[in-house]
């Protein structure tokens, strides 16, 4: 009989039994007279633990940025991901826009986000940090580029200006006043309430009610250290009361109408949020604007004119659109880095263009500069600082603004999840708020969306629940 088979057997089961609880007597009677110190050793610390809902617990310190000693040992609610809106497109001269068409397959391309969400509040704000995977950065939304590409998706000509590019989002919808529509109502359907219309004629807005959206996106909100506040009720989707963050950059209201602003070509240099100084980057924010210059029909022509060794003839050398040519690339976003001034002054120093180039008047190089603008992408909209209503929702992520990198320009914020902490006051002073008034109630019904380089197809969860502890 070996070992383990008197373990099998009954008897000397109960024997090990009893003398495995004598053991642990003796240690219990003997260890504080051994060493009383073991007495006063602190509990281990919290160890993360999932939850059902998003729980919110009271905190006396604020856990105000990413890095703060609450968020790694906090709960977390794990969200259940699903598509939420699929295959939409947008209208006449938006292309390329839609990264999450196909919703969770297409979403970092099928690869399941993660999204983990985490949150406290104390005496003032209430603070929600979400976390998710999405590999590529994407900040731009509606960037003019002149003949740029077409859209596998849809039939829309890409001639002359177009509005491309789009950014990462994520959005949060919680009830303002009872919102429902068709589908039901906010508390048993979440945001599906203010979904109205289908197709590409979806609409964020709510039949009746109202619905306050916080809206973190990278092109819009992000590089000032807010989310949007906006709000959904029957009339549609708009911003808050007070100054806007984001205005739309356009000669008219058309998609194909062409950039109204540019870079002036200072520092653009911002307070963010936080009260922290910032620099915003220029191939992707507008901050500093001057009216947009140059005639960029005129540049095109230039650029392509056939004459050799006469002035113009840019696409000899840097191709057809900028690319394929035996010079460098002009349709590089890091372009758009460089003010025009000294776009000018490194093409007035490029021995092998003087023939091309030195013979150009200054309305001639202000055209061929709009041209390659629009090679490059202008940005769709300009920013400025929020105040009043739309002030109210500051953001800190893992993304800054300054020296942005992505598979274009490598150099920064290459990285693979997103952290991004919205921090509000319980309550505001804004009608167009939800109100977190914690003496009449605990628990509020909430939606979440993400969006990957897109900004009208999205996955999420449309019913999770805040419970504060
Ligand atoms: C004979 C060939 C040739 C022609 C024609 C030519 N370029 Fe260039 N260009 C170059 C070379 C070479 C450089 C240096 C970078 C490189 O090696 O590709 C350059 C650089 C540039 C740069 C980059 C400056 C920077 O900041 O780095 C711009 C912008 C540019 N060219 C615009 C033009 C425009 C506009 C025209 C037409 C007026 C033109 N080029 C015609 C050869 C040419």
């Amino acid at each position: 009989m070996n070992n383990e088979s008197d373990f099998k057997n009954p008897y000397m089961k109960k024997v090990k039994y009893i003398f495995v609880v004598l053991l642990a007597g003796i240690g219990l009677l003997t260890a504080p007279s051994c060493n009383k110190d073991t007495y006063f050793i602190p509990p281990p610390p919290h160890t993360p633990q999932p939850t059902s809902t998003l729980e919110v617990m009271k905190v006396s310190t604020p856990p105000s940025t990413l890095n703060s000693a609450y968020w790694k040992t906090a709960d977390y609610h794990n969200v259940n991901v699903s598509d939420v809106s699929t295959s939409h497109l947008y209208t006449d001269g938006l292309l390329n826009m839609t990264g999450t068409y196909s919703g969770k397959t297409s979403f970092n391309a099928g690869v399941n986000p993660g999204l983990k969400l985490k949150a406290a509040y104390d005496n003032d704000n209430v603070y929600i940090l979400a976390e998710w995977t999405d590999s590529d950065v994407n900040l731009s939304e509606k960037s003019w580029l002149w003949n740029g590409p077409t859209d596998l998706l849809k039939a829309d000509l890409a001639n002359g200006w177009t509005s491309q590019r789009n950014s990462d989002r994520m959005s949060l919808a919680f009830e303002i006043q009872s919102a429902s529509n068709s589908l039901g109502t906010f508390s048993s359907v979440g945001c599906s309430a203010s979904c109205h219309g289908t197709g590409n004629s979806a609409e964020m807005r709510p039949d009746a009610g109202k619905v306050d959206l916080w809206n973190w996106s990278l092109a819009k909100s992000a590089p000032l250290g807010y989310a949007e506040d906006m709000v959904a009720d029957a009339t549609g989707l708009s911003d808050d009361t007070g100054q806007q963050i984001c205005v739309r950059n356009s000669v008219s209201v058309s998609d194909r109408s062409g950039p109204a602003y540019e870079w002036d070509g200072t520092s653009q240099t911002v307070t963010l949020s936080t009260g922290t100084a910032s620099i915003l980057d220029p191939a992707y924010y507008l901050f500093n604007k001057t009216p947009f210059l140059g005639d960029v029909v005129r540049g095109d022509s230039i650029y392509h004119s056939e004459v050799l060794n006469q002035p113009g003839h840019c696409i000899s050398c840097h191709g057809e659109l900028g690319v394929g040519g035996t010079a460098s690339s002009l349709n590089v976003l890091s372009f758009n880095k460089k003010s025009r001034a000294s776009l000018i002054s490194s093409m007035d120093n490029e021995s092998d263009m003087g023939p091309y180039w030195n013979a150009l008047n200054q309305q001639s190089r202000d055209d061929l500069i709009a041209y390659i603008r629009g090679l490059c992408g202008v940005p769709g909209y300009y920013l400025s600082t929020p105040d009043g209503s739309n002030a109210d929702l500051t953001a800190i992520s893992n993304v800054t603004p300054i020296n942005i990198g992505n598979a274009m320009v490598p150099s920064t914020n290459i990285h693979t999840v997103y952290k991004v902490l919205i921090i509000r006051k319980l309550e505001t002073t804004h009608a167009d708020d939800v109100q977190f008034d914690l003496s009449s109630n605990k628990i509020y019904k909430f939606g979440i969306a993400l969006m990957d380089n897109d900004g009208k197809n999205h996955i999420g969860s449309v019913v999770e629940t805040l419970t504060f502890k």
